[in-house]
């Protein structure tokens, strides 16, 4: 395969589900790192094994050498610690920090050219973190939070109206935290706004249940979920191998857009093969401009206390 993608992490439970799903759809050769350097090989080698059934090409190998992602073409960052029952995402600000800076200076080092897709958390801070330490253009720091969202939202919509899920499309912006903004009025089925379809409290009670969607997960499997993380990023992954042009809401560094000035927030972008090729501003009512500017307060709090 002429395509490399690195999973950081890929020993963990996001990344060798982001590793899987990349060999699956036979999207590139798949270089698994971690500092778990015996688990990292051996999930590679397991993966590995499913080829075969799954009539996939891609290679995969797996260790804690960075010399093997050289000039990858996609880096996935899925190490850090993941949330326990009761911890909030920001509970791991400082912890993951650490690793961010550990792993930024290999990727950078041995694919400088490569587009960076931060997953772990808190989401927004870590890709301000990687995005300020890579010295990277912002079109090649590209955080997976907005996909994973919109994917949550769309699946309880689908169960609310009982409709098929390929009818359903939603969008959630902002950061990924508590104070994160679903937008019912670009949540549609069929092209049709949810707004036209539900009562205003069944609404709420989606919107709610999104924006608790991670903790949900957490509580009931006692760490953080991994299928749809693994899912979403792999997806980013796709369009950008593919040069797709796919618009899907990611977090990136904004530069005024949507107001917000010198900070990551997720908000909607294409994705092709340059990374974000284009930050879609849509027209907020200023309910929602403001739960998006309170949720953009969320993370400067994080990345002021990080100091990035
Ligand atoms: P996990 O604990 O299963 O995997 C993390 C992996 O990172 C481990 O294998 C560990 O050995 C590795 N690691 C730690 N430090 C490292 C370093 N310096 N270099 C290389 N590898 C290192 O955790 P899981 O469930 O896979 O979650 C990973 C991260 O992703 C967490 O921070 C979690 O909160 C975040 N996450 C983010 C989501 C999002 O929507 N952005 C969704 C789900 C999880
Ligand atoms: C999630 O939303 C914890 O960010 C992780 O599942």
């Amino acid at each position: 395969m002429n395509r490399k993608v690195t999973v950081v992490g890929g020993a963990g439970n996001v990344g060798a589900t982001v590793a899987r799903a990349i060999a699956t759809k036979e999207l590139a050769d798949v270089v698994i790192v971690d500092i778990a350097d015996t688990k990292a090989a051996g999930v590679a080698l397991d993966i590995l094994q499913a080829c075969p059934i799954d009539g996939s090409d891609t290679r995969l190998i797996g260790g804690s050498d960075y010399a093997a992602t050289a000039n990858s073409d996609v880096v996935v960052v899925t190490s850090g610690m993941p949330r326990k029952p009761g911890m909030s995402r920001d509970d791991l600000l400082n912890v993951n920090y650490k690793i961010m800076q550990a792993v930024t200076e290999q990727v950078v080092k041995y694919s400088p050219n490569c587009i960076i897709v931060p997953v772990a958390n808190p989401l927004d801070a870590m890709c301000q973190a990687v995005f300020r330490l890579s010295k990277f253009p912002r079109e090649r720091v590209i955080g997976m939070a907005g996909v994973l969202d919109s994917a949550r939202m769309r699946a309880f919509i689908a169960m609310e109206l009982n409709v098929s899920i390929e009818n359903v499309h939603a969008f959630v912006l902002g950061g990924h935290g508590d104070t994160m903004v679903p937008l019912p009025r670009y949540s549609t089925v069929a092209g049709i706004p949810i707004t036209e379809l539900l009562p205003e409290d069944r609404i709420k009670a989606i919107c709610d249940r999104t924006a608790n969607g991670g903790a949900e997960i957490t509580k009931l499997v006692g760490t953080s979920a991994w299928y749809a993380p693994g899912a979403a990023a792999a997806e980013m992954v796709e369009a950008i191998l593919k040069d797709k042009k796919a618009i899907m809401p990611c977090s990136v560094y904004l530069t005024g857009e949507y107001g917000v000035k010198d900070q990551f927030l997720g908000v909607p972008v294409k994705l092709g093969k340059n990374g974000v090729e284009q930050i879609i501003q849509i027209k907020l009512t200023a309910d929602e401009q403001a739960a998006l500017d309170k949720s953009a307060a969320a993370v400067k709090e994080l990345t002021t206390v990080i100091g990035v």
